[in-house]
């Protein structure tokens, strides 16, 4: 069996990890910390786990992590890199984290896009950014592995395959990505923004230009393309808990002439036998793109795409994931998996509800 603790677990990503952990069959969860909930049971943050879970938080301070095999740290970013290199420098274990903390290869980046100084630079050339799909072989190995915020992990996906085979007829300096977003990406602590009379009903843009996760997508379609790229993200709250629509503008070069079979190949020889991938596009009927709806509780990313080919060519790209699963905790146990060995699906394949 695989110890693990959860750092951080009376939030929002912290008990959805436990949802998916009490299920694993090759882990127990060996601590749970909340520093506001010592001491109460976890069914009173999280009641969808009554009767499946009986456990206490504890405070991180009082246990000895260096028990478990592996952490997961579903913390505010700025808190895991404070405390992390001490644990892996004393404890042989491996840190699976949700937040921001790892995500960004350049030190640079965080000065830019967090507003401080990573204090642990050299552990970041280290941690492997966690989207399976992607990165499967360095995951196996990692020790820290940094799993992608919500929303750039459904830019990434979705954006990845084409910027592969693409990179040669993309305007890499132009590439739009808009996402609607549900509330519960702001996590657990009420906020004026997240006060439901404040939230209910709404489409309203947050962060236009800047988003932080905008270097990380970049990092990543740099990666695949081998070339530099500029992407511009503006998301939108909108009325739902879960769930992102993320829609990508890629803009094509005038030359190229490019057939729906000839995307549709692309992405399946990307993502061939990919078990969390799907591709939704149809005909006719409701479904004929991703929606969120369609994706929530499970770790999927649906993705479809449409071609504009008249006047400037462009790929529109839609992705749909539950920000708390494959934006979050279901991407960390997927990583979990690989990580130990074991069937990378395990724990993970349920579909979503319908209606
Ligand atoms: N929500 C999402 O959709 C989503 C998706 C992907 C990634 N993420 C990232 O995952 C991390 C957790 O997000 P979340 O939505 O689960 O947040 P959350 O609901 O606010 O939970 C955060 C947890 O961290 C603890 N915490 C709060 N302030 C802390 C601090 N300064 N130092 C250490 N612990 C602190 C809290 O527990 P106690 O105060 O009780 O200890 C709480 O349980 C964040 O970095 C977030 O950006 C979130």
């Amino acid at each position: 069996m695989i110890n693990a603790g959860i750092i951080g677990a009376s939030g929002y990503t912290g008990g959805e990890l436990l949802r998916l952990l009490v299920m694993h069959p090759e882990v127990e969860i060996s601590y749970v910390t909340s520093e506001r909930y010592v001491g109460e049971y976890v069914h009173r943050l999280h009641p969808n786990l009554k009767g499946l879970l009986q456990m206490k938080f504890s405070s991180r301070k009082t246990v000895d992590l260096c028990n478990c095999d592996v952490i997961f740290t579903a913390t505010p970013h700025g808190s895991s890199m404070s405390y992390v290199p001490d644990l892996i420098k004393e404890c042989d274990i491996k840190v699976i984290d949700l937040s921001a903390d790892f995500r960004l290869k350049n030190p640079e980046k965080y000065d830019e896009y967090y507003n401080r100084t990573h204090p642990n630079p050299q552990l970041l050339s280290e941690a492997v950014y966690g989207i399976a799909e992607l990165h499967r072989e360095d995951i196996k190995k990692a020790r820290i592995v940094a799993c992608p915020g919500c929303l750039a992990a459904s830019a990434t996906i979705s954006l990845a395959p084409i910027f592969k085979e693409l990179a040669d007829h993309i305007d890499l300096k132009r590439v739009i990505v808009d996402s609607k977003i549900g509330s519960s990406a702001a996590g657990a602590t009420p906020s004026t923004a997240t006060h439901h009379p404040h939230r209910a009903g709404i489409v309203r843009p947050y962060k236009p230009t800047g988003h932080r996760h905008t270097a990380e997508i970049e990092q990543e379609l740099q990666e695949v393309s081998g070339k530099p790229v500029e992407v511009f993200m503006t998301p939108h709250a909108v009325d739902i808990v879960r769930g992102i629509l993320s829609t990508s503008h890629v803009f094509l070069d005038g030359e190229i002439e490019i057939s729906d079979n000839e995307i549709w190949k692309i992405y399946r020889n990307f993502y061939r036998d990919e078990p969390f991938i799907r591709f939704i596009r149809d005909k006719k009927g409701l479904y004929r793109y991703p929606n969120p709806k369609n994706v929530i509780g499970t770790n999927y990313a649906d993705i479809g795409f449409d071609i504009e080919s008249k006047g400037i060519k462009r790929i529109v790209v839609f992705s749909a994931i539950d920000n708390l699963v494959k934006g979050a905790a279901g991407a960390a146990v997927q990583n979990l998996n690989l990580m130990f060995g074991i069937e990378e699906t395990t724990a993970l394949t349920f579909p979503g509800l319908h209606p």
